[in-house]
């Protein structure tokens, strides 16, 4: 019988593997994929001057902290080409350009998750979108379960690092091409620099930035008792059902990201208790005295002036 290292040999011969490169490019598209560029070009088109230094996307009940915007142009995601439109309340489903602070900022009011049925190239591209504007930073925001019992309702967490319960990542279609893995065992998905600027941001505004584990679920369904345990034990310290992906694409492209988490209801699975989508709604409008203000001053902080370094 031919031994295994004999036939790894033949089939690296086969299959030469090319060097793994640490590259920003996009991930390969598949061939029948929608052009990645189209709604970059027509954004850039009508708004040839605007150049968005940060990108913000507001999750489930943040989507008011886009009023903050002046002068704003706001254009209907089912307006541009190929962007796929939210279906869960609470998600607007708009881009708004225009000045938070001084500082040009693309904003994305509302997010497709996986469970409404995109794929995840679907629902990225307006995040991608956003990042090919060439921002300098990514903010992301989300509303989330406590699983951590340290947190409570209202509060407002600084992600850290995740799990991935979703089981998928973009990547490139060729199997080849080690990149996207080689970027994540090297380099830290949520910008450690940032991170303590923010942390730094929110006591200057007098409350405390937690950092905390993010896990995302598939979802639509709240967890059960069972699972909030589960993650608990896994090392999740919030739970939620977006977010994820939209940082491993940022990273991929080498834009640094601020990931915000709004803590809706705090589990307790000791106690039977259901969420409910309402709660976590109101909750996260009440966060907003915090997370708007936070972004406000990063924003002056670090982005008003023309290429002021930070
Ligand atoms: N689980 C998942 N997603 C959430 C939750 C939760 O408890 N709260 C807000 N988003």
């Amino acid at each position: 019988m031919r031994n295994a290292k004999h036939n790894a040999a033949e089939i690296l011969e086969r299959h030469p593997r090319e060097p793994p490169t640490i590259s920003h490019r996009l991930p390969v598209q598949p061939a029948n994929a929608p052009d990645p560029c189209a709604a970059t070009q027509w954004i850039q088109n009508r708004h040839r001057s605007f150049r968005p230094r940060i990108g913000i996307v507001l999750g489930s009940g943040l989507g008011d902290l886009a009023q903050a915007i002046e002068e704003p142009t706001q254009i209907a995601y089912r307006d541009i080409p190929d962007f796929p439109e939210p279906k869960v309340p609470g998600h607007s489903g708009q881009l708004v350009l225009g000045h938070l602070e001084g500082a040009q900022v693309a904003v994305l009011q509302g997010r497709c998750h996986l469970y409404e049925g995109w794929s995840l190239e679907e629902s990225l591209r307006p995040l991608r979108t956003v990042l090919e504007l060439g921002i300098e930073l990514l903010i992301l925001s989300n509303a989330s379960g406590g699983i951590n019992p340290r947190f409570h309702s209202g509060q407002v967490v600084a992600i850290d690092s995740h799990i991935n319960w979703l089981f998928q990542s973009t990547k490139s279609p060729n199997r080849h091409d080690t990149a996207g893995y080689i970027l994540m065992r090297n380099k830290r998905t949520y910008d450690a620099q940032w991170l303590t600027k923010a942390r730094e941001t929110a006591e200057e505004l007098g409350f405390s930035l937690p950092s905390a584990t993010y896990l995302a679920t598939l979802g639509p369904n709240y967890e059960t008792r069972a699972e909030y345990r589960a993650f608990g034990r896994l090392g999740a310290d919030i739970v939620g059902m977006s977010t994820v992906p939209e940082s491993i694409l940022a990273m991929q492209l080498g834009t640094p990201v601020l990931a915000f988490s709004v803590v809706t209801n705090v589990a307790n699975p000791d106690i039977p208790t259901a969420t409910q989508h309402n709660e976590v709604l109101a909750w996260s409008s009440l966060a907003r005295s915090r997370l708007e203000p936070l972004v406000s001053r990063i924003a002056s902080k670090y982005f008003s002036t023309p290429n002021r370094n930070h």
